[in-house]
């Protein structure tokens, strides 16, 4: 059967009245399209009994916090961003750790206590967030640990002093870019493309520190510029562990890897790489060896998911 944007509107708007009535909400934003989605549906239901909170966690891209405020305000939305302390919280939790399903739990809960914070200091009694059925089929099956999944693998969300309404968790992103469009959000916003919640931190192998951090959000401003193509799902830079032996000034030197990857999906559960000109290539390659300080080597994956993933984490 055929979706209907309208009549899940209408359905959800119903459902968020009945479960949460005269209480009050934290709806729980990272800008992507799901999040941002589920906050405007949720704010035109709840009004002045919600508030809607960016974390700003220092693993977001270049100008993220920035842009998210300002279509926030362009929607006559209302947004509270937590920045102070809040990076230094989730690099301290995810401080020497290099396996990534650690990394991506230490993110989870680091998320969730802080969220957990928010409800008592906004004294509200529910998080609304937009987890979406891919996040949640994923954690289920084990295949990652999405940062937004918790009572569908049996962690109570009462553990983080929470109690958790996730409107859109039926949802794959081809209807939620639907639900967007209906909500009218601006095209170029309801096609973004997609970006995981742990951020920069699913772009990094091995430890996640600020000066890795800083190398891969420059290479993804970098990929995000020039692989710009409306086939093309999702793209992504990935700093890889390891380094390799480059040449400058004629001398042998130990510089940094990065993996290049776009992918053409419909909803994220399998995905193919995308076969971009050479000349595309050619051109993220020279910016990342230009811009980003480092690096000696720049790959195409040309992997499909299955066996691989989209992001390496
Ligand atoms: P994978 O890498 O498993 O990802 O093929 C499928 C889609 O989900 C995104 N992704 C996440 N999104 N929290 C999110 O909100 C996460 O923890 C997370 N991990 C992966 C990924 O970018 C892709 O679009």
């Amino acid at each position: 059967m055929s979706f209907s944007p309208n009549k899940f509107i209408t359905e959800k708007t119903r459902e968020l009245k009945d479960k949460i009535g005269d209480h009050r909400a934290i709806i729980a934003t990272s800008g992507g399209v799901d999040s941002v989605v589920c906050a405007i549906l949720a704010k035109r239901v709840l009004e002045k009994n919600s508030v809607v909170l960016f974390l700003d966690n220092g693993l977001m891209r270049e100008g993220e916090a920035a842009e998210v405020k300002s279509f926030f305000d362009k929607m006559g939305t209302n947004i509270e961003i937590w920045d102070v302390e809040i990076k230094e919280r989730f690099f301290e939790a995810l401080k020497g750790k290099r396996d990534p399903e650690e990394k991506r739990i230490a993110f989870r809960d680091t998320f969730y206590k802080t969220l957990g914070q928010a409800v008592k200091s906004y004294s509200v009694d529910f998080l609304i967030q937009g987890t979406i059925a891919t996040d949640i089929i994923e954690t289920q099956k084990g295949i990652k640990t999405q940062h937004n999944v918790l009572s569908q693998i049996g962690v109570n969300p009462s553990t983080f002093g929470l109690k958790v309404i996730e409107p859109l968790k039926e949802l794959y992103k081809p209807q939620v870019r639907e639900v967007a469009k209906k909500l009218g959000l601006p095209n170029k916003f309801a096609e973004r493309k997609p970006f995981p919640g742990p951020g920069l931190a699913t772009r990094i192998i091995g430890e996640v520190v600020p000066e890795r951090v800083e190398k891969i959000r420059k290479a993804t401003q970098i990929v995000e510029d020039i692989i710009t193509g409306k086939s093309v799902f999702q793209v992504l830079a990935v700093l890889l562990s390891d380094k390799a032996t480059g040449m400058v000034g004629g001398k042998r030197v130990l510089g940094d890897i990065i993996a290049i990857r776009a992918v053409e999906s419909k909803d994220a559960r399998t995905a193919n790489p995308s076969k971009l000109p050479w000349a595309t290539l050619f051109k993220v390659r020279d910016k990342i060896l230009k811009e980003v300080p480092g690096v000696v080597k720049v790959v195409y994956d040309i992997t499909p998911k299955p066996p691989s993933t989209i992001e390496y984490i």
